[in-house]
């Protein structure tokens, strides 16, 4: 069994896709170990996207993701990370497959409607940063 974390973004919740969204984690076979809404600090997102903080669009990112509210999950599932980002589409959702969440509630590469972790050793960093180990069940 393998963690991704994912976050359902300030866009996709403002338009209301949150439960569609859920419901296709759950169809695809992911078990929710944590979930809560949260509104980020500017800060909070600055931690979470600290990799980033060299790259032109730092600000714009950190930004956006404490504009309003999101959902974040930790999830379990075999292969979890690469199935969630194969579930998720590319970052740009004009490439995305059809059928992908990008594609389907994204709006472009900012405003891209969810997050996936980009590694097993990620999922679990992420998922700590955000929950505590009470929360994860
Ligand atoms: P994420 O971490 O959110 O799942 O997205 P990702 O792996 O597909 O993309 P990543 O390279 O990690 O970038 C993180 C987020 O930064 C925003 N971004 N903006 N304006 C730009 O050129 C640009 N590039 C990336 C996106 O919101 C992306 O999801
Ligand atoms: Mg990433």
């Amino acid at each position: 069994m393998e963690t991704t974390l994912a976050i359902i973004k300030p866009d996709a919740y403002a338009d209301g896709n949150t439960g569609k969204i859920i419901d296709i984690i759950i169809s695809e076979g992911f078990k929710i170990i944590a979930m809560k809404q949260i509104h980020l600090s500017k800060k909070d997102a600055e931690g979470f996207y600290e990799v980033h903080k060299e790259r032109p669009f730092f600000n714009e990112l950190t930004s956006f993701m404490s504009s309003g509210c999101c959902v974040v999950l930790s999830l379990e599932r075999e292969n979890a990370v690469s199935k969630w980002r194969d579930v998720i589409g590319t970052t740009n959702p004009e490439e995305a497959a059809n059928d992908t969440i990008r594609k389907k509630f994204g709006k472009n590469t900012g405003n891209n409607a969810v997050h996936g972790s980009d590694s097993a050793e990620n999922g679990i960093l992420e998922s700590n940063y955000f929950f505590s180990k009470r929360e994860l069940i």
